[in-house]
């Protein structure tokens, strides 16, 4: 079958596969294009041409998705490229990698012909979530949160960040349910350091912070979690908070910042639009059920 496996280590190999032209992984080894991929055991496929030159076609790449203890969704995303006019592939590709529990795979709601496959392949998938991706350039002039780094060896830091990100965000699917362990977990992560979570005592205690990443090889910043603490919401203080957040991005020597959001998040959507973000594009995600649902 014209179809091979990889594990993590053979990620860096992928970048000749991915040497087709299209376009998040294009000329790009998956880690270099996304660092939620480097050092995580992930799943990846390679779909090659049966023509006998064994061209790459597509790519498919798994990775563990964070989830709240007892949420629903599935505890693996999936990223995939197809060559333009190869969408046929596509069960054969996300197949090859799907695992039992099945997936949350993210694609851009424009490509209605992958999402017919998707339909056509897997009749029980359903179209699940719809987040933004928003972009901006440095500096904004919105006037920042005076805020100041985390740290890291202060339990008094860790648990404020834990009361914080659990109050603000209640059930959300990958990001309540935050402990001081998985904050050190995130903290050890490429891209990420204490000095770049932001915390601003808002009302005589630590009620807000802006978590951000730096993709080092891509120079640019990222608003990984802004939250603020719900006593304080409603205060028009979002723009502020994450204006801290981008500001130290800034003074790293970046120029660009995106962040991710759910569509559906108004309060953080005009928020972002307030200090100049603007909408790039969609990912859309669909699941689709594992063998493990049969
Ligand atoms: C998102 C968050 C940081 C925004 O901060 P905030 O101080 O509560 O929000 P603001 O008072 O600045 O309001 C932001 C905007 O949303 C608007 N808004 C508030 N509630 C709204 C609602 N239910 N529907 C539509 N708009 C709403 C406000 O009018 C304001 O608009 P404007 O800037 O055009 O005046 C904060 O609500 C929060 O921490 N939420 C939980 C965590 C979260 O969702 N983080 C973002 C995930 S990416």
């Amino acid at each position: 079958m014209p179809l091979r496996s990889f594990t993590t280590a053979d990620l860096t190999g992928l970048s000749s596969a991915l040497d087709f032209g299209d376009r998040i992984l294009q000329h790009r080894a998956a880690a270099e294009v996304d660092d939620r991929f480097h050092d995580k055991p992930a799943k990846a496929a390679v779909l090659l041409s049966d023509d006998g030159r064994l061209t790459p076609l597509g790519v498919a790449v798994v990775y563990p998705a964070e989830r709240r203890p007892g949420n629903s969704l599935p505890p693996w995303a999936m990223q995939f490229v197809l060559k333009k006019g190869e969408h046929r592939r596509l069960c054969e590709l996300v197949s090859a990698v799907l695992p039992s529990e099945g997936c949350e795979v993210w694609v851009r709601p424009e490509d209605e012909g992958i999402v017919e496959e998707i339909q056509r392949c897997w009749p029980a998938a359903y179209n699940c979530r719809r987040l933004h991706l928003m972009t901006i350039d440095l500096p904004v002039a919105i006037e920042p949160l005076p805020s100041r780094p985390l740290d890291p060896n202060d339990p008094a830091d860790l648990a404020a960040v834990v009361r914080v990100n659990n109050a603000a965000f209640g059930d959300h699917p990958d990001q309540s349910g935050m402990t001081q362990d998985s904050v050190l977990v995130k903290l050890a992560g490429p891209g990420h350091t204490a000095e770049g979570v932001r915390l601003a005592e808002i009302d005589g205690r630590i009620n807000g912070f802006c978590w951000t990443q730096i993709h080092h090889r891509r120079g640019l910043g990222e608003i990984s979690v802004i939250g603020l603490h719900p006593d304080v919401h409603g205060r028009g203080l979002g723009a502020a908070m994450t204006a801290a957040g981008l500001a130290w991005l800034h003074r790293q020597g970046l120029h660009q910042a995106i962040l991710y959001v759910e569509s559906a998040n108004l309060t953080a959507t005009r928020s972002y639009a307030r200090l100049g973000f603007t909408v790039t594009h969609d990912d859309v995600s669909w699941m689709i059920p594992g063998s493990a649902d049969d």
